[in-house]
């Protein structure tokens, strides 16, 4: 069961029925105020706080989330988002024409933006390899998703879990495999700190970035960019400021060149001290393996009432806290409002590929109450086909 009590930890609206903790996490109290006792800070003093403390309580918080992901603390820069640190990574990675990037078919829609924008920039392809679902095994996995790869292929780019059909992938295989092949390994892990297991001293990913502000609940625009050391040095800023061509650099041209990008308010970087308190206290390892077990029980509850079957098999290789499976509808963007409008739920409803899905992501405060409101609705609804 996932843990009831815990949603008075939360500021969400008790009359929404929150099944899209995948789209944007939700900060618990504690956290947040956390927050805004940064954000007090801030303004008491701004220049004491922009210039010296706010510096001191980076390198703190930038330590603790090193320690989290098993990496070095110069490994790892702050970003708002994933989508700047792709854009960083996709920019600076040195694409030559003719060069290819191999991804799947699965990757987020904002990212295939990205890498489709600089690869066409520099003459390069971005290979978006078709995998065929339901997944079956993870030996077919890596074997169609390296059938797209050739003598071009510079880098491989993997979530490692999916967006539109929320399934986990094997990418530790996938970057040892690519690693042999001599690729750079580019992993991203939007959905994974907190969610999977991460830990960047035993994955052979190259580069890896994470968001903080879904599964580890921290405040928005917080996020994280990991290059191991001897990749760091061929990816430029994207926003050059006092870091670049810096007149006092610090030991790490990496966290000179990507930490400080002009004026902005980095308090939600600084939470993520207060997101690890949250979860030791919590015993979040409980609390997440919960989620999952509600997720996996009622994955074919809700396939036999859709009428599909899960794109992956339902167990902790393929399937975490959120499930998604196919839905027959023509118009995904109304029966998401009518879910809202109509029962107060907030569920994404979503096209890739010509397919439609729908989403459920379940943390600590979702009860199976939740999924029955979910699983009433539809079955209510006359917006997809039976
Ligand atoms: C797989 C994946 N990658 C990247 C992102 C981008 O996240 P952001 O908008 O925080 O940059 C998302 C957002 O949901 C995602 O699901």
């Amino acid at each position: 069961m996932a843990m009831k009590h815990l949603r008075d930890e939360f500021l969400l609206d008790p009359a929404i029925t929150f099944l899209n903790f995948g789209s944007f996490g939700a900060c618990p109290k504690p956290i947040f105020e956390r927050y805004q006792s940064f954000q007090r800070e801030l303004e008491a003093e701004p220049v004491k706080f922009i210039v010296r403390t706010g510096p001191a309580y980076l390198r703190i918080a930038r330590a603790a989330l090193a320690a989290y992901i098993s990496c070095l603390p110069d490994e790892v820069v702050y970003v708002t988002n994933p989508t700047y640190a792709i854009n960083l990574i996709a920019r600076g990675l040195g694409l030559e024409p003719g060069d290819e990037v191999l991804s799947t078919s699965l990757e987020y829609g904002a990212m295939d933006r990205t890498w489709n924008f600089y690869c066409q920039e520099k003459g390069a392809t971005y290979v978006r390899q078709e995998i065929a679902l339901p997944i079956v095994s993870k030996d077919d996995f890596i074997a169609s998703f390296f059938a797209g790869c050739t003598a071009r292929t510079k880098a491989i780019f993997i979530s490692h879990i999916t967006s539109a059909t929320a399934l986990i992938l094997p990418v530790h295989e996938i970057c040892v495999e690519a690693r042999r092949r001599g690729l750079i390994t580019i992993v991203d892990g939007a959905h994974a700190p907190a969610h999977v297991a991460l830990n960047l001293a035993t994955l052979p990913a190259d580069i890896y970035t994470g968001a903080c502000h879904k599964w580890m609940m921290a405040p928005k625009g917080s996020s994280f960019l990991y290059v191991k050391k001897e990749l760091q040095e061929r990816f430029d800023p994207l926003v050059i400021s006092w870091g670049f061509d810096s007149d006092q650099p610090s030991s790490s041209r990496f966290l000179d060149y990507h930490q400080f990008n002009g004026t902005r308010d980095f308090s939600a970087f600084l939470c993520i001290p207060a997101c690890l308190e949250f979860m030791q206290k919590h015993d979040w390892t409980t609390v997440s393996s919960a989620c999952r077990a509600l997720v996996q029980a009622n994955g074919m509850r809700f396939a036999d009432l859709l009428g599909t079957a899960p794109m992956a098999p339902l167990n902790d290789a393929w399937i975490g806290q959120m499930l998604s499976l196919p839905i027959r509808t023509e118009q995904p963007e109304v029966l998401q409002r009518e879910l809202f409008d109509k029962h107060g739920i907030e569920v994404p409803v979503m096209r890739q590929q010509g397919n439609t899905y729908i989403r459920f992501s379940i943390n600590a405060f979702n009860t199976i109450a939740d999924l029955d409101t979910l699983y009433e609705a539809l079955l209510a609804s006359k917006s997809w086909v039976r």
